[in-house]
């Protein structure tokens, strides 16, 4: 292929040609939609740190879920801010707790929605930490039977799917066995597998009020210089049982996301996280860059890089501009 003969522009030339040779589709479909629920009436607090998001409580959440839903939007992914955090994190598994309160609601209100919910316990302990404190420490195998707990009062609500996004060893088989000798044999679990330490979660902690009251959480999520480690994160998971594996961020791990893809036939999903979001909110905001046309560049590079689902808070902004 040289010039004159080949001319790669020809194909360039105009909308209809470009479309024609397109090789990746954004599709509403793929979207999943982060939503955070607080206790309370008639609560709808933007978040300050990412623009365009809101601390909602059940009943105004309940209107944004069947909004979300009439966009063509299949799914969304819930996160908790409970009234009170203690040592263990009880308002994580407790029947009454606000995400299994907002999922009982949604269920019984909204159509057409898959409930994904987010399975850790920094949101909803007093230290902020994802586990378990032993000595100072996280301690993995104290936390593995909450998380399980956590989970499977959940799926009681009736959760459609749970994601863990702890990053202690063995929890995704820790929570398969338990929602299968509860009878939820077919609720999947999507698995953050390979979720780095990053600083790009840096506006969800004020979000989900979940910053570590001391250390951090290098101890636990992978090292943004390990590739390698992701497959084998990944593997370990898919084994334990892991029905759609999570590459998390996305924006500078989309090597990863490719990897991942390359080496597993599993659906992958990638968090288009918080950081991610906010920063094009405030360059467009400054006039510095068309805000809704690098949202919709940078979707399809995750999904050009081999993501099947982008969990993204740009979800219903999309979808609008999807459905044109
Ligand atoms: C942990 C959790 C975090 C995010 C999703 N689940 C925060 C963390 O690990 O510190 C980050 C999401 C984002 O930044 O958008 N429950």
């Amino acid at each position: 292929m040289y010039y004159p003969f080949y001319r790669p522009r020809r194909m360039r030339e105009t909308k209809l040609l470009r479309k024609m040779i397109s090789e990746t589709q954004l599709d509403v479909a793929n979207l999943i939609y982060p939503l955070f629920v607080v206790h309370g009436d008639q609560v709808k607090n933007e978040i300050s740190s990412m623009p365009g998001n809101y601390h909602m409580s059940v009943d105004m959440l309940v209107k944004e879920a069947r909004e979300a839903a009439s966009l063509g939007i299949p799914a969304i992914l819930l996160f908790g801010i409970p009234e009170k955090k203690d040592e263990v994190g009880s308002e994580a598994y407790a029947d009454d707790g606000i995400v299994q309160q907002a999922i009982q609601a949604i269920k019984n209100e909204v159509d057409n929605l898959v409930v994904i919910t987010d399975v850790c316990l920094c949101e909803y302990t007093d230290h902020g930490h994802c586990g378990l404190i032993t000595d100072g420490h996280i301690d993995n195998d104290a936390t593995l039977p909450l998380l399980a707990q956590m989970a499977l009062s959940h799926a009681e609500a009736g959760a459609d799917m749970v994601a863990p996004s702890d990053m202690m060893d063995g929890r995704v088989c820790g929570i398969r066995d338990v929602l299968d000798k509860n009878g939820y044999t077919n609720i999947p679990i999507m698995s953050y597998a390979a979720k780095y330490a990053s600083s790009f979660y840096g506006p969800f902690r004020e979000a989900a009020l979940s910053a570590p009251a001391f250390g951090d959480r290098r101890s636990h999520q992978m090292d943004p210089a390990n590739a390698l480690e992701a497959l084998r994160e990944v593997s370990m998971d898919i084994d334990e049982g892991a029905d759609i594996v999570m590459v998390k961020p996305a924006l500078s791990y989309l090597d990863i996301i490719y990897r991942i893809k390359q080496e597993y036939d599993f659906p992958v999903a990638a968090y288009n996280v918080s950081g991610e979001y906010s920063m094009v909110k405030a360059a467009d905001r400054a006039g510095w860059i068309d805000g809704q046309k690098v949202m919709m560049e940078i979707l399809l590079s995750i999904k050009r890089a081999g993501a099947d689902i982008i969990i993204t808070y740009f979800a219903k902004e999309a979808a609008k501009i999807l459905k044109g």
